[in-house]
């Protein structure tokens, strides 16, 4: 973590996020149920809530999903991913309303307890065109529920990493969970074809950001020259990598970020210890690598955290030679100090 970093803090950019977040929905919800009652004046409002409030959480939840590729694509987009979380714990709280009003219109009025009725009313398993897809949505809304409750960094730290993004990784189980929900239910109620297809239509920019980001990942991995030297691997020219910046390489399908800084070069994993962040896509900022996408921060020697903080990457030993980097593949324990390679006067001249 660096000083820089505070967990909770309303900022000003934060609250315009959220202004424009909040009136974003207001004003689609009012158009949603006014165009919805001009259109189909049978609806009641209660049906035309329930489908404002799902619409609007299932279209969050694509922004939600499209922001980490469109941010390794284009850094510019960067901004969105600070406030991610808000996004995130707002679908949850829409979806929350969506899954409420349902149960209530459609689940309440029997003499069963609403939640028993929403597991027991229909069991139609067998059946694609009756399929019960209203447990779908509920099993969605409990892990959109366990990401919002842990959205929090307090949570990030007791859970641990690794813990942690596992359990917000289960957002992609989520939206098969509701892409299933949408389309069966689609298919049982007279719901306006334009769903189908805008649903269609999401699921196409979704999966094409990814592969997208992850063919531009696989093109970085595949543009690193492996020439062994003692076991050293050659990975770029110096004056490939820009002043204060680093090249990311793929060694032994580990990312590694390659600093070149005060006349210096050091080798830390790419990965950010906060919510996996590309560390070499950052600068080195008062001498220590500062992740892009929150500020974390991380001594480029040790892949520590300044002190008070207590992060810590894996570090890679480093070489130049003939202006050639050459890095070991092999990554030392996080937080293990290397020397870094220092370059001589006529690389730093040439490269300043
Ligand atoms: C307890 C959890 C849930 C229940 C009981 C539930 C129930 C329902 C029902 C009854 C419908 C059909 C409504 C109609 O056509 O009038 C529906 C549709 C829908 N649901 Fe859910 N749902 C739940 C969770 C979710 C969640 C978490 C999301 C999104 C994040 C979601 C998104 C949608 C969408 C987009 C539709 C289609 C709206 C439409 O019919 O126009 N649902 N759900
Ligand atoms: S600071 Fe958040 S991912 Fe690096």
């Amino acid at each position: 973590m660096s000083v820089g970093y505070k967990a909770v803090s309303w900022n000003r950019q934060k609250r315009i996020y959220d202004l424009v977040l909040a009136s974003g929905i207001v004003l689609y919800l009012g158009l949603f149920v006014g165009l919805g009652a001009l259109v189909n004046p049978n609806a009641t409002i209660e049906t035309l809530l329930i489908r404002g409030f799902g619409t609007c959480a299932i279209l969050l939840l694509h922004v939600v999903l499209c922001i980490g590729p469109l941010c390794r694509l284009q850094p510019r987009w960067l901004p969105l991913l600070y406030n991610r979380r808000h996004l995130g714990v707002t679908t949850f709280l829409l979806g929350l309303a969506h899954g409420t009003f349902a149960l209530i219109q459609f689940h309440s009025f029997g003499n069963l307890n609403p939640l028993v009725s929403l597991f027991v009313s229909n069991t139609r398993y067998e059946s694609l065109a009756n399929f019960p897809f209203q447990p779908l949505g509920f099993a969605a809304l409990v892990i959109l529920f366990l990401m919002a409750a842990t959205s929090h960094d307090f949570w990030l730290t007791n859970l641990t990493a690794p813990i942690w993004k596992a359990l917000h990784m289960l957002v992609y189980v989520a939206y098969v969970l509701l892409i299933a929900h949408v389309t069966l239910g689609v298919l049982q109620a007279e719901t306006s074809p334009i769903l189908a297809a805008t649903l269609g239509v999401g699921m196409i920019v979704v999966l094409s950001l990814h592969l997208l980001s992850a063919q531009r990942e696989q093109a970085t991995d595949a543009a690193c020259t492996k020439i062994a030297k003692d076991d050293f691997i050659e990975v770029c020219t110096v004056d490939e990598i820009p002043n204060n910046r680093a090249r990311i390489v793929s060694l032994a399908g580990e990312r590694v970020a390659v600093f070149k800084y005060d006349g210096k070069v050091s080798a830390i994993s790419n990965v950010c210890q906060h919510q996996n962040g590309p560390l070499g896509e950052g600068k080195v900022i008062d001498g220590c690598v500062t992740c892009p996408w929150h500020g974390f921060q991380y001594r480029p020697e040790t892949g520590a955290s300044p002190a008070p903080f207590t992060e810590k990457v894996p570090t890679f030993q480093v070489r130049v030679t003939d202006g050639k980097v050459f890095v070991h593949p092999q990554p030392q324990p996080p937080g293990t100090f290397i020397e870094p390679a220092y370059l001589v006067t006529n690389e730093v001249e040439a490269t300043a």
